[in-house]
This record gives structure tokens, sequence and C-alpha cells, in this order.
């Protein structure tokens, strides 16, 4: 094995678009790939996001934000919303994307993306560059063209894609291996 060095190499995360109002009430929206699940109870999933970020700010202030998960299609627009800030910009106008209003949360989310969280700040934790946010999801919405028959997103639908740190590329998710908690049953096959 070939050393690398201590670095944030990880294969793969999660493309998520963080949205929160700020200070003027505005609609922003941030990508986020430092993130994932924390908690099974409560529902919970964290969020690594840099102070000087615009969307620092709303977390730390306001404590309320959505994840919108977007589907392949819509790729460029999930780039578009890592790289301006809405300090300069309206991501959502330049996108032309939709800031829905969230049922339980003071946050926008991504209309037209398939799978969004609503969250709460519950936690923070400063850790050096990049500031944790625990949030405590209150509620999960998916869009009905996303909904399998067994009533949970269908990952053939929703399309979601990873982010790989080292040549910072997005990349799709490839095939179905097997069942979780059934295949490894039998260790040697
Ligand atoms: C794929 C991708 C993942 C990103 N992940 C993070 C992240 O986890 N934390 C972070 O602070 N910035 C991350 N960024 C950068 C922010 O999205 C970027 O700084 C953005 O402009 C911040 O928006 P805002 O100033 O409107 O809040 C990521 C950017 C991209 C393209």
């Amino acid at each position: 094995m070939k050393s690398l060095g201590a670095k944030t190499l990880v294969y793969t995360a999660p493309v998520w678009i963080v949205g929160s109002y700020d200070a003027a009430g505005k609609p922003n929206g941030m990508a986020v790939s430092w993130g994932g699940i924390c908690c099974s109870q409560p529902p919970c999933l964290s969020v690594a996001l840099r102070k000087a970020t615009h969307s620092y700010a709303s977390l730390d202030g306001k404590g309320d934000f959505t994840v919108s998960v977007p589907s392949e299609t819509q790729v460029v627009a999930a780039d578009y919303f890592g790289i301006a800030s809405g300090r300069e910009t309206d991501k959502f106008r330049d996108t032309g994307l939709t800031p829905a209003k969230s049922a339980l949360v003071d946050a926008p989310y991504v209309a037209e993306f398939p799978l969004v969280y609503e969250c709460r700040v519950r936690h923070k934790l400063e850790i050096g560059l990049h500031t944790l946010f625990v949030g405590e999801i209150l509620d999960v919405k998916v869009s009905e063209a996303a909904l399998g028959a067994d009533g949970h997103p269908d990952i053939e639908k929703l399309r979601p894609f990873v982010f790989l740190a080292g040549p910072r590329a997005y990349h799709g998710i490839g095939k179905r291996l097997g069942k979780a908690f059934e295949i490894g049953k039998k260790p040697r096959g």
C-alpha cells in the first residue's frame, strides 16, 4: 500500500445542497460534501461548514436548514451552488431553481430536487477550518416520481451522485451489489 498522507481523500462523499435564509431573508443554498447521517435516534445528519461561507451565519444564527439532494441531471446547478456565494448573488435566480418554503423549519429547499431533509441544528462542534453542525431531521420529503413501490425513495429514480475528493469529480452510482445485513451472514459465500 502506498501512503498518500493525512488528507480528506474520501471516496465517496455526498453532494448535498444546504438551504437557508440569510439575515436579509434571501433564500440561499450551498453545496456540501463533508456531511452524512450521524445518529439514528433522534434521526440526525451533520454538515461541516467553513466560517467564510455565507451560509455559516444562517445555520449559526437561525439554526434551521434543509438538505436537498440533486439528481444526475441536476449536476451543473449543484456545482454552481458550490462555486458562487449567496453573499454576491442569488443562486436560485441564477440556476432557475425554485426555493420552496419548508413545512417545519424556517429554511428553503430546492423544489426541483427529488429528496429533501428538513433539519434543526442541535449541536455545533468547532473542529478547525470546518465547524460541524448536527441537525435533527424533522422530516424527509421525496418527490412522487422518485418513490419506489416499497414506499422508500428508489435509487434508480433518484439517481444521486457522489463527490470524489481526489480528482474533485462527480461520479454516478453503480449497480446494486446485494441486500445489506443479509449477504454477510455467510462470510465465505
Ligand atoms: C462538491 C462541493 C462540495 C463542497 N462541500 C463543502 C463543504 O462540505 N463545506 C464547505 O464549507 N464548503 C463546501 N463547498 C464549497 C461551498 O459550497 C462554497 O464555498 C459556496 O460558495 C458557499 O456558498 P455560500 O457562501 O452561499 O454559503 C463545496 C463545494 C463543492 C463544489
